[in-house]
């Protein structure tokens, strides 16, 4: 299936990337991960704050690239070094928000997410992707959970990557960054008003995934 974007917006922590990646596989699309994007420029930014007036000067020195790896997946490419190990760090997750929320960050990754879009078969997964990215994606959909089950899925996710936070922290967090990305002024997290709806919480990752499937292939049918 080549013929349509999928647009999967959501909460922290909504399992949205672990869905996105088995979708994106079952229907041979490919998978673009924004979240680990914002995070690159995070990274980038608190490496090199004392560098930098503005984000505009930031903004106009950074060189990202996305890669795809067969074993590792999508990979991220900041001045030529793959940095996607260190995206998930905590100081990372603690200011990705924060630096999420400046005009000329979110400009420049939309017209980069725009650009990787333009030839469909994309599975793309963030905040703003049904809203601003991609307004005309062939199916929308916007995942949630209950905060605990959010936290729960995360404290298993850093544990596998040996990342140290309890579980305390991980829903503290959790619902600050849900906070901060749904009242900032440019393009906050919503809904779009043509998303369908899936509460994840009690459901299995194959459940969800067969969900939009057959989502998917609806969507396709319609445009065929
Ligand atoms: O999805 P992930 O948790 O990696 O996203 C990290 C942060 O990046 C979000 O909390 C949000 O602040 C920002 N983000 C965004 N728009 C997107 C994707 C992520 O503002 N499309």
């Amino acid at each position: 299936m080549t013929a349509i974007n999928i647009a999967l917006d959501g909460p922290a922590a909504a399992g949205k990337s672990t869905i996105a990646k088995h979708v994106a596989a079952q229907l041979g699309m490919i998978y673009v991960d924004t979240g680990a994007m914002y995070r690159a420029i995070t990274y980038h930014y608190l490496k090199n704050k004392s560098q930098f007036t503005n984000f505009k000067d930031l903004i106009s020195n950074i060189q990202l690239e996305l890669i795809y790896d067969p074993d590792k997946g999508q990979r991220v490419l900041l001045q030529d070094e793959d940095i996607t190990d260190y995206l998930r760090e905590n100081d990372v997750t603690q200011n990705v928000s924060y630096v999420s929320s400046m005009q000329e960050v979110r400009e420049f990754l939309v017209e980069a997410q725009q650009k990787l879009a333009i030839e469909k078969g994309i599975v793309m997964d963030g905040r703003d992707i049904g809203t601003t990215v991609l307004p005309n994606a062939e199916l929308k959909v916007y995942m949630i959970a209950s905060v605990e089950e959010r936290a729960m899925r995360r404290l298993k996710d850093n544990e596998a990557r040996g990342i140290d936070a309890t579980y305390e922290q991980l829903m503290k967090d959790i619902a600050e960054r849900d906070a901060y990305d749904m009242n900032r002024e440019i393009s906050p997290l919503r809904k779009a008003d043509d998303a369908i709806e899936i509460d994840t919480t009690g459901l299995t990752i194959e459940q969800v995934t067969e969900r939009i499937i057959s989502l998917a292939r609806s969507a396709q049918n319609q445009i065929n």
